[in-house]
């Protein structure tokens, strides 16, 4: 299935292309965003991240026609600000971030992203950078594993399947950890559809990945690139994501009190660096969802710079 872009038009609404603006799109993924970007308007430039070199790969041939207003980049998007700056783009009108993974990750039968498929567990952005999945699961302690399983899935029973992969570790494929996980938590037949390990398999990918490391370092460095009225619109999926970006943008955009080791300027209000755009998120039409259930979980937040 080609990936479909979540809150197609309502990203394009926000982020406004007008003939020659400048945009980066952190993660370009099957390039959906970034094309409507590319043909909302001549001139529009985007410098698109992402770290996954299969997806650069397929963009560069898919996307090839629009030359050199599309510049692609196999980098973390927590590197934006030193990377930008070196392709010129430090003054940008817009930068996009539609976080996590994407349809053609979760459909690769090789990946180790998705417990349909028996792969290798793995689920790394870029397979040729540090540890996937089989190393977390075989080498860390079971408190360890149960974090990740709790802080990042919300899994209740993260201690439970945590004990369970000690005793049966080594485990290497993603049918070996999706078993043993379906055979520990039953739900009562008919309550869900979702597969038992849901969970345990996205605080994985987010912890092999550092995906909550790797926003945290992106948002200040993403808006110290913005110009004046530029905007950055950011798409979650989960409420850990949701919370942070949530917690980020209101905290640019308020009027702040310098911190007390700040003690010159301590009761004076700092200038807030956004004005926030949207002050409930944007969430997925019906329509939308009946296409696209990806989209169900969908947040979209913006802030503008002042
Ligand atoms: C949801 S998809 C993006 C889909 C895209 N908007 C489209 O329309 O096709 C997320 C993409 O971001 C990439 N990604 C996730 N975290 C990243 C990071 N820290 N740096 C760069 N790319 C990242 C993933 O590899 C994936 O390809």
């Amino acid at each position: 299935m080609p990936h479909i872009p979540v809150l197609y038009q309502e990203v394009l609404d926000i982020l406004q292309p007008q003939p020659g603006t400048l945009f980066i799109d952190g993660t370009l993924g099957a390039g959906g965003h970034t094309e409507g970007l590319l043909a909302a308007a001549p001139d529009t430039r985007v410098l698109a991240f992402d770290r996954d070199p299969e997806a650069i790969r397929f963009v560069a041939e898919r996307l090839h026609g629009y030359g050199d207003r599309l510049t692609l980049v196999n980098h973390n998007f927590a590197d934006l600000g030193t990377v930008a700056p070196q392709y010129r783009f430090d003054q940008v009108d817009g930068i996009l971030l539609d976080l996590g993974l994407s349809s053609r990750q979760l459909d690769s039968q090789e990946r180790g992203f998705s417990f349909r498929f028996d792969a290798p567990l793995d689920m790394r952005f870029n397979p040729t950078q540090g540890p996937g999945a089989a190393d977390l699961v075989n080498n860390l302690s079971e408190i360890e594993l149960a974090d990740i399983f709790w802080q990042y899935g919300e899994e209740r029973r993260g201690r439970k399947i945590a004990q369970a992969i000690i005793q049966a570790r080594p485990i290497q494929t993603t049918r070996q950890l999706a078993d043993l996980v379906a055979g520990l938590v039953k739900r009562p037949p008919g309550r869900s559809t979702i597969h038992p390990a849901t969970q345990v398999f996205q605080a994985l990918r987010i912890a092999v990945n550092d995906e909550l490391g790797a926003l945290a370092r992106v948002l200040p460095e993403g808006i110290k690139l913005l110009k004046p009225g530029g905007r950055i619109a950011i798409i979650s999926f989960h409420s850990l994501e949701d919370r942070m970006v949530k917690q980020f943008l209101r905290q640019q955009s308020a009027n702040r009190a310098a911190t007390p080791n700040d003690p010159y300027h301590r009761y004076q209000p700092v200038s807030p660096a956004l004005r926030l755009i949207t002050s409930k998120p944007i969430t997925a039409s019906a329509a939308e969802i009946a296409q696209n259930p990806r989209s169900r979980s969908a947040k979209l937040r913006a802030g503008e710079k002042l």
